[in-house]
């Protein structure tokens, strides 16, 4: 939840700019992009995913963040400067 006092963090998703409050997750970052209808495809259907459990459990929510490819964006909070990629099942 936002407080008052949350500074803001700027980072950048696939190469565009983004500031969102601070001690947010990445994935909750990237709902507010406007990417709750998934941000990666899987690699053999090309299905849509990203949050689904929100606790680390099933692993849809993948991306690359600064350069660590494959991390559960729903654990991972976000921080000034931060580079995330989104794509494939490859992240
Ligand atoms: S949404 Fe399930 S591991 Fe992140």
């Amino acid at each position: 939840m936002s407080t008052p006092s949350d500074p803001a963090v700027r980072l950048t998703v696939d190469g565009t700019p983004l500031t969102v409050p601070a001690h947010r997750t990445v994935a909750a970052a990237l709902m507010l992009e406007g990417e709750d209808a998934g941000w990666r495809t899987t690699r053999r259907t090309g299905e849509q995913r990203g949050l689904f459990c929100g606790i680390g459990v099933c692993f849809d929510c993948l991306a690359t963040v600064d350069g660590r490819r494959g991390q559960r964006t729903c654990l991972v909070e976000v921080a000034d400067g931060m580079d995330v990629r989104t794509g494939t099942d490859d992240d």
